[in-house]
Parts: structure tokens; C-alpha cells; sequence
């Protein structure tokens, strides 16, 4: 199993909510990372970001919230969780893994990565800003998609997207 790119999603998605800190219904909950998961996929499409790295971010990235304020370390922790559960949920190569690692780490701090998975990833989570009544700023953004959806204010484009947890 080792070395090969595998999400047993439902199984993995249920292992994860059962073990938030946070509330289901937190801002940074799994009503987010749905929306993060479609956000990553449709800019997927167009940046050649690994599907599977961006279906594991919207999961990993802010599952380990201890609240919805200032934690700075959650994105480490989540990166760790996903470290954990890689090869019982998952299998990504090591390349792949280590980009989930680094994306899931940086989220908060880092604005913009030239890797294009990595920088699809962290549009996705950005675009999501809107779900707490901020507007993304281009200037944090990496992608010209991501750019063009903001510019556009065509957000519903993504709703063409289906989530996995809902095949
Ligand atoms: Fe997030």
C-alpha cells in the first residue's frame, strides 16, 4: 500500500469529524472544508494541482483547531494528523505527501508558494473567506484562477463541483 495515492474518503472523513476539538458547526468545520475541497478542485483544473493533495488539505488543514481564534499551531498539528493517518486512510508518494505536509503547516503564514499544488491549495481555503463576510484580496491569492474568480465575482462557478463525501 505504501507509495500509492489512495483516499478511502467516507472512512477517513468520519475518523476526522469523530475526533474534532472543535464544534461541527465551527467556521473552521466540515462545512468549510467542503467548501474548500470544491474551491481546490474547480482551481484545479485549470493550476494541475493534484487532486488528491487538495481533496487531504480541505480535511487536514483545520481539523485540529483547538478554537476558531488565534491558534498558530493547528496547521503543524493537522499536518501531524495527516503524518498519522497516511497509509491507513490514505497513501500519497512521498513527493505528494510532502506537499500536503508543507501546505497543511503554512496555511496561516505564508501567503504565496511557487509549487502549484501547494498555492491551489491555499486559494481554495482563501476564497472561503467570504463565508465569514470577508472579501478575498487578490494580493494574498496565488492563482490567476483564483484572481479571476474574485475580480469576476463568479464564485458560483464552483458549485459545478460535487464533493466527495457527497458521491
Ligand atoms: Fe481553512
Amino acid at each position: 500500500m505504501k507509495n500509492e495515492d489512495y483516499i478511502n474518503y467516507n472512512e477517513l472523513w468520519d475518523y476526522v469529524t469523530d475526533n474534532l476539538v472543535i464544534l461541527p458547526s465551527s467556521i473552521h468545520g466540515p462545512t468549510h472544508w467542503k467548501s474548500v475541497e470544491k474551491y481546490g478542485l474547480y482551481l484545479s483544473q485549470k493550476t494541475g494541482a493534484d487532486q488528491n493533495v487538495v481533496c487531504l488539505f480541505a480535511i487536514f488543514h483545520d481539523c485540529k483547531r483547538i478554537n476558531d481564534g488565534k491558534d498558530m499551531e493547528h496547521g503543524l498539528r493537522g499536518a501531524n494528523f495527516a503524518k498519522l493517518l497516511r497509509n491507513k486512510y490514505f497513501g500519497l508518494n512521498d513527493r505528494l505527501f510532502d506537499l500536503l505536509y508543507l501546505a497543511c503547516k503554512g496555511h496561516t503564514e505564508i501567503i504565496i508558494h511557487e509549487d502549484p499544488t501547494i498555492a491551489t491549495c491555499w486559494d481554495a481555503d482563501r476564497l472561503d473567506l467570504r463565508r465569514i463576510g470577508i472579501q478575498p484580496n487578490v494580493a494574498y491569492l496565488n492563482t490567476e484562477i483564483a484572481k479571476t474568480i474574485v475580480t469576476n465575482n463568479s464564485y458560483e462557478i464552483v458549485n459545478r463541483i460535487t464533493n466527495k463525501r457527497d458521491k
